[in-house]
């Protein structure tokens, strides 16, 4: 006879300490490892990289034609996530677009800042193929210490999972918050700007990464011009080798104008950043404050996400249980050594700030 309800229920909650000891089992074995092995992080403490070269670079963006033909074609949906910045986008591969519909996407970046990309095949390419796309944009970005992956150390990987809460070692265990706003190695001479960011594993229903506007800062028309911030690699650098990562190349200190202007649209943006700035020449170190202008953009399978790192910070945000593997890389390709803007007496560009 099946049982009753009354005697399920008994049964149920007759021992919850097992009961959990069950449910935690059922969660490891259902944890078979990552999706896609090859881009597991890859440290080797002997990998080093002579210093960055200084190059020439002209922002894809500024050749594009502003109608967007090869990238917007009729079978395109767009959505604007928010009025200023975020644009989600289907209907189109990025693998599939044409020289010009790469300029294309670099210009919809700069004018959005951040662009989601639903539904591609980007991340069953090869790295052969993502490199040779995201090139286009700069020459990718090697990064000092962070997980590479092996024989290309183009790739930055981000990794978490159970035994490996990246996000608690790099913050600190007592920290309220998890939230880390940086663009990406703001320390660099020429730091990136169209960076491609890609989801291999996430938590479900999906992972998250926020991205905040640091242009349209309500008082940056009063900053006097001339001022700059120091950006450093120091504390990354000391961060892995303690931790016995890599350090590939000597970590380095850049002076950057306060307030940069983006070579493709004009626009002027506050370039500071928590996670690397340290302090603004010539002022006591105090922590830089941002406005409330953000998104967040949504991952799911499938998505890529760009950004331009000359005009947004953006943090992970972990809030799902550090049981849950993330997976995911980032290409970043170079840009251009940063511009400082100049001031008229009123600029239209912040009036809608205010
Ligand atoms: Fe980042």
């Amino acid at each position: 006879m099946a049982p009753s309800v009354a005697q399920l229920q008994q049964e149920a909650v007759a021992d919850p300490i097992q009961a959990a000891k069950q449910a935690v089992k059922t969660e490891e074995t259902k944890t078979e490892g990552p999706s896609y092995p090859y881009y597991f992080p890859y440290f080797d403490v002997d990998e080093k990289f002579p210093p960055l070269e200084l190059f020439d670079h002209v922002d894809p963006g500024s050749r594009a034609d502003p109608a967007k033909p090869h990238l917007l074609t009729p079978n395109v949906q767009t959505n604007q996530i928010s009025p200023y910045l975020g644009t989600e986008i289907s209907g189109v591969q990025i693998s599939q677009l044409s020289k010009e519909g790469l300029d294309e996407l670099a210009l919809l970046v700069a004018e959005r800042k951040v662009v989601v990309f639903r539904d591609q095949d980007f991340k069953d390419l090869g790295p052969e193929k993502q490199i040779e796309i995201t090139k286009h944009f700069g020459p990718i970005h090697r990064h000092p210490t962070s997980g590479n992956v092996k024989g290309y150390p183009e790739f930055h990987v981000v990794y978490r999972d159970a035994a490996h809460d990246r996000f608690r070692e790099y913050s600190g265990a007592n920290r309220v918050s998890r939230l880390q706003w940086h663009s990406d190695v703001s320390y660099e001479k020429q730091p990136p700007g169209t960076t491609f960011f890609f989801i291999l594993d996430q938590a479900t229903p999906s992972s998250s990464h926020k991205l905040r506007l640091t242009t349209a800062f309500p008082r940056v028309q009063e900053t006097p011009e001339g001022l700059r911030a120091v950006h450093s690699a120091v504390f990354q650098a000391e961060f892995s080798q303690k931790r016995g990562g890599p350090v590939r190349r000597e970590p380095v200190e850049t002076e950057h104008p306060l307030v940069r202007v983006h070579p493709v649209t004009g626009e002027k943006a506050l370039y500071i950043n928590q996670g690397f700035t340290r302090s603004i020449v010539g002022y006591k170190r105090k922590n830089p404050t941002f406005s409330q202008l953000l998104i967040r953009a949504r991952y799911e399978p499938g998505t890529v996400v760009v950004w331009d790192n000359r005009v947004t910070a953006h943090s992970a945000n972990a809030d799902y249980p550090s049981t849950f593997r993330r997976h995911a890389v980032r290409l970043t390709p170079q840009a251009e050594v940063p511009k400082e803007a100049k001031f008229e007496a009123y600029d239209k560009n912040f009036a809608h700030a205010e």
